[in-house]
This record gives structure tokens, sequence and C-alpha cells, in this order.
């Protein structure tokens, strides 16, 4: 009801997160959403991704770069969860009261058993979403997403585009064929889900075609698009937020995306955007921007070293992710925070290193690796006060903030 009057979901959730970032000295209430990274490995190899940049969709999280000659990554880094663990995590985060579940990656549908976990999740009554390339249906897939809410698939541009963005000759054909056939499932079995939705990253790429993605929506009867601008940082934003919190993961969030993605041509971008628009309300369809830029914005987006949406963040007080070795991080400042192996969830989400890591954010209101995050895009968080009191013990701690666990690196060679 309020969401249909334009409210958000932030807004909806404000006194859920905004009353413990100012009284609870670090502690939080449990998680509305968990982001689940079912695998860092890949079918597609796309330019923009920081996992090809740090090469984790081939090694599957153990990038090339990184490790001593003969080192045994696995045995540092551990194996992927498997379907037994998720089934047992999916149920101990209802129990714990978490509402809503986001199946990503990596490639989530190339995780085997996939499908069940998918079928739990909606069984144990989350909101669940998942967001895909759409290159694999199976019979099995298609019936387990008739329970999801929401799927997202990533379209970049018209055929040619988006292939070479994906680095694979099919991609696109493929989610023509698999989204022809997810929405005959939907028909054959009267479901009105997932709600699909296309998503595409915009930048200098496919600045001049992303109009396209919305005639292919509607091609494939898909109700709404989303534009995405791209994200990315330079090295001096992670050896910054480093002087306070070790990014001890950092090699699978590796946002050093190539500068030919960053160059974009502003006049070229804007007026596709307005033709995405205008071809938009002529179809109906529904469009989404994240973060939801005015046009004379978008020169500070993508030229200023260091751009944030909104000067403070609350996400850690709400959401939080789990990587496919059962790491939790609370966001893409990747501070391991605990593992799920180790200790049940809700034993991790105010322990010790979730209290200081709060503390720290709320300290710094933002750190230099949050410019461009995705998840900073509404400005009725500028306007939420950052007040209380923070005794001494609980304000974010001296010593920087992470993970003894670290990979070993390698110099540049
Ligand atoms: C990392 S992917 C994981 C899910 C799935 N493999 C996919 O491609 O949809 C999640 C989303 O992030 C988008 N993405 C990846 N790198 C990006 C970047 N540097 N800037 C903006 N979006 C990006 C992808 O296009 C995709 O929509
Ligand atoms: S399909 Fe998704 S995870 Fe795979 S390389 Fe592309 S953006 Fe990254
Ligand atoms: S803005 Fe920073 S603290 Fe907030 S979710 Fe993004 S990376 Fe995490």
């Amino acid at each position: 009801m309020l969401k249909k009057l334009g409210v958000s979901t932030k807004q909806i959730l404000v006194p859920y997160y905004w009353l413990p970032y100012n009284f609870g000295r670090g502690y939080a209430l449990p998680p509305i959403s968990v982001n689940m990274e079912f695998t860092f490995r890949c079918n597609l190899r796309c330019q923009m991704c920081s996992l090809v940049v740090s090469n984790a969709v081939v090694t599957g999280g153990y990038p090339l770069n990184r490790g001593e000659a003969g080192d045994d990554l696995e045995a540092i880094r551990g194996k992927e969860l498997e379907s037994p663990d998720y089934l047992k995590l999916l149920d101990d985060l209802r129990d714990f009261g978490v509402r809503r579940v986001n199946f990503t990656g990596g490639e989530p549908l190339i995780k085997k058993g996939a499908p069940d976990i998918l079928r739990r999740a909606t069984r144990n009554g989350f909101h669940v979403s998942m967001i895909s390339n759409g290159t694999v249906m199976t019979d099995d897939v298609c019936d387990a997403l008739m329970g999801v809410d929401s799927l997202t698939v990533s379209v970049d541009g018209p055929e040619a585009i988006h292939n070479e963005i994906r680095g694979s000759d099919t991609g696109f054909q493929r989610i023509r064929q698999n989204v022809g056939k997810l929405q005959e499932w939907k028909k054959k079995t009267g479901s009105e889900r997932p709600a699909i939705q296309f998503s595409c990253a915009v930048s200098a790429m496919n600045q001049t075609h992303v109009s396209q993605v919305v005639d292919f929506a509607r091609e494939l009867g898909v109700r709404s698009v989303n534009y995405g601008y791209l994200f990315f940082n330079d090295e001096d934003a992670t050896k910054d937020t480093e002087q306070y919190a070790l990014t001890g993961q950092a090699d699978f969030c590796d946002q050093r995306i190539p500068m030919h993605l960053r160059q974009v041509n502003l006049d070229l971008m804007k007026k596709e955007l307005r033709e995405a628009r205008r071809k938009a309300g002529e179809m109906g369809i529904q469009l989404s921007f994240n973060p939801p830029l005015e046009e004379d914005e978008l020169e500070d987006r993508f030229n200023s070293p260091l751009y944030f949406y909104t000067n403070k963040c609350f996400v850690p007080w709400y959401e939080t992710r789990v990587n496919p070795f059962g790491d939790v991080y609370s966001c893409q400042i990747d501070t391991l925070l605990g593992n799920i192996r180790e200790k049940p969830f809700r034993k991790i989400w105010n322990a010790q290193p979730y209290r200081e890591f709060r503390a720290l954010i709320r300290e710094h209101k933002l750190l230099s690796k949050c410019s461009r995050c995705c998840k900073l895009n509404d400005r009725m968080w500028n306007s939420l006060p950052r007040i209380g009191f923070f005794p001494k013990r609980f304000t974010a701690p001296s010593r920087p903030l992470g993970s003894s666990r670290r990979l070993p690196v390698l110099p540049a060679s």
C-alpha cells in the first residue's frame, strides 16, 4: 500500500535500523535481508565484473595471483557450502526472523542443488529473489522458480553488445530462449511468480544502446527494467579503507574495473537514457535507475574519484552477506565477521566483530570504498540524523578491523 504511494522500502524500515544505529551501541535487530553468494564461479566473463577482474569466476574464489606456489588454497579457504549447509542455514535464518533472501553470485544457477535450495527458501516463507545471467533454465530450475518472488535477469544491450560485454557468443540468445521458456511455465502453471525484471549495467560499452533493453523486455513480456550505473573504485579507495577495516578477502571485490568501461560520453549516454524513458513510457514498462540520478549528476558519478550518493549508510543494521564458503560480511566492505560453519548466524550477527564494524561505519559515516556502492540509493538517508551517545568502549576500534584469516598475497611479479 505504502509502496504504491511511492514510499520506498528503505523509508518504511527507518525505525528498524535508525533506532539501533543511534541507540543500539553496535547491536542490531535481526537482518531483514540476507544475500547468499552461492558461488563465485561463473559460465560468463563480463568485462565489468569484479569477479572477472580478480579471476574468481575461473578459480571459484581462489584468485590465481594469490597464494604461494604450492599453497593448498582450498585448505585455507574451505570448500564451497553444499546443499545441506544451505538448507540448515535457511532454517536458522527463518527461526532468527529474517524476512528476505536474495541469491546471487557468481552465477547462482550453476550451483549444484540450486533448485532444492530455492524450494526450501520459498517453503520457509521468505521473500525470495534471485539475480542471474539467464543462461541456465532447466525444467527443474523453472519449477523451483515458480515459488520465487522476483527474478532479475542481467541484459546489457542488444545481442552484439550484450555478448561482447559478457564474453559469450550465445548469452543473449539463451536469455531469449530461457525467459520465453519461463513465461510458458508461468502460463502453464498459472503462476504469477516470479516477477521478471531486466537489469542493465550502464557503462561506456553500451551507452548508446541501453534503450534497446526496453525493446527486448517488451518482446519477452517483461514488465520492468532497471538501469544500474557502473560501479568501480580505484586502488586508493581500497588502500584508504584498509586503514580502518582490513578487507581480508578484497580479492573477490576487486573493483578496479577497466578504463574502457568507465570512459563514458555523457552527452550520448544522456540522450540514450532519455530514449529509454520515452520507449518505456510508450510501452508501459516500468523503469528504475540505481541510483536515481538527475542528468546533471552523471558527470560527478563517473568522473569524481570519490562519489557518494548519500552521506551515510545504514545497511550493516539490516542486511548481510554470506559468501560461498560460509564467511559472513556486511557488504562490499569485505571485513570477515564470522563463518556459519563455526557458529550459527545468530551468534555472529551481534558478536563483537559485527558490533565493532557497525561502530566503525557509524563513526565514519562512509568509507572510501563505499564510493558508488549500489546500496546507496535513497537520499532520505541524508536527513536521518546521527544522534545518541556511544560509550567509549563501543566506538570504533583504534586498530584496523578484520580477520586474521587472510589469504597470503604474492608480491606483484
Ligand atoms: C555480480 S552479478 C551476479 C549475478 C549474475 N551472475 C548476473 O550477472 O546477473 C550481479 C549484477 O551485478 C551487475 N554488475 C556486475 N559488475 C558490475 C559493475 N561493475 N557495475 C555495475 N553492475 C555490475 C551484473 O550485471 C549483474 O546484474
Ligand atoms: S554473469 Fe554475473 S557473475 Fe558472471 S561474470 Fe557476468 S556479472 Fe559476473
Ligand atoms: S555504503 Fe559502504 S558500508 Fe554501506 S553497504 Fe555500501 S560498502 Fe557497505
